[in-house]
């Protein structure tokens, strides 16, 4: 049977944090035997709020390099770069007529960022959603491995496939948000506040170049309270992200050690110690990241065969682009 293909992408718009880890690179990881996998670094979605390119090839190979530190083996997967791929650029040509002003606008990711930049609202933020689908159609891929920030991109992507599939015959299959437990992953900043981030708060965020000084700094900083006035009480979201953090990176005994801390703490007779639990989860947190940053910081310094592997991917995912290309070309009457 043929394998399901996969696809999904990162920006390269500056470090890369457990949010990404967990939401995205863990799924690749665990896809990349199941699946017929392409990943790739969204240079071209940089541009609609980086316009300044001068560090844009550092990020970028840092971010090939941080993949392949967790786990992302380049000889199985195509790991490559999207302006390497300019198929792309004219499936998104052809999307573009199918997407409507009005619904780009409504979409919250253009809303925040137009809040976020009123001084640059230019085009290619409106119609982000548009390119992304074509990331996706232009392998015709069916499972897009990403955090639950991303739902709306992939309705927006199956509602342009459908529309194209009506006007000009049936061509893309539906692609659908994936992760291996039932639920999308959300990570929130240590301070609970919105989701860990590359553009926001640098001390509320884990990234995975963090030094192990830098992650116990930030972990111990982390947002508590007094703790629970009530056995079993409903955990505040800062303190549920303290355990879901600890959930991913400590064992079994530990989370459960201090989820009975927890739930046996009453006001006045408060058994959870929080400064206990996140020097725990520092140390948890430190040996998780630290052999990932070793594993980049050496991949960085070895650019010849970065640069090898993305050229490597490009040719993988290009053979599969102009495929798709030629079957849309053919399907929109393109083909003289
Ligand atoms: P950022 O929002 O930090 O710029 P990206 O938008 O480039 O990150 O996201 C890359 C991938 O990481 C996407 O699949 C996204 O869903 C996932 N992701 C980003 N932040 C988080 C988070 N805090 N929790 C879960 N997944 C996340
Ligand atoms: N928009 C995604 C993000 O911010 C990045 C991205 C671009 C992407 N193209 C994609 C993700 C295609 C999955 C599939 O995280």
């Amino acid at each position: 049977m043929e394998k399901e293909i996969v696809l999904s992408g990162i920006r390269p718009t500056g470090f890369l944090h457990l949010g990404n880890y967990f939401g995205a690179m863990r799924n690749y990881v665990r896809m990349q035997d199941e699946y017929n996998c392409y990943f790739f670094v969204a240079n071209w979605h940089s541009l609609t709020t980086h316009p300044d390119t001068k560090t844009l090839q550092e990020s970028v190979l840092r971010v090939v390099a941080e993949n392949i530190a967790c786990g992302l083996d380049p000889e199985k997967v195509s790991l490559y770069v999207q302006s390497d791929v300019p198929e792309i650029a004219e499936l998104y040509l052809y999307l573009n007529m199918l997407a409507y002003k009005g619904e780009l606008e409504k979409t919250t990711s253009f809303k925040d960022k137009v809040r976020m930049q009123p001084e640059n609202v230019n085009a290619g933020l409106l119609t982000y959603p548009v390119l992304q689908a074509a990331d996706i159609l232009i392998h015709r891929a069916v499972k897009v491995p990403v955090g639950k920030d991303q739902e709306q991109n992939l309705e927006m992507a199956r509602n342009f496939a459908e529309r194209f599939n009506h006007r000009y015959g049936e061509t893309f299959p539906l692609p659908y948000a994936f992760n291996y437990n039932s639920e999308l992953v959300k990570i929130m900043g240590l301070d609970g506040n919105g989701k860990m981030s590359k553009s926001e708060n640098q001390m509320t965020t884990l990234f995975l170049a963090d030094e192990d000084e830098m992650i116990r700094k930030k972990v111990m900083k982390a947002k508590t309270d007094q703790g629970p006035l009530t056995p079993n009480s409903v955990k505040p979201d800062y303190i549920q992200n303290l355990f879901t953090l600890m959930g991913l990176v400590s064992t079994a005994d530990t989370v459960k050690k201090f989820e009975d801390d927890f739930s046996n703490s009453t006001e006045g007779n408060c058994i959870i110690r929080y400064g206990d639990m996140k020097k725990q989860l520092a140390e948890d947190m430190v040996n998780f990241i630290n052999p990932i940053r070793s594993k980049a910081a050496d991949l960085q310094n070895n650019k010849e065969l970065l640069f090898k592997i993305i050229h490597q991917g490009a040719d993988k995912a290009r053979a599969s682009a102009s495929a798709t290309l030629t079957i849309v070309r053919n399907a929109v009457g393109m083909n003289y």
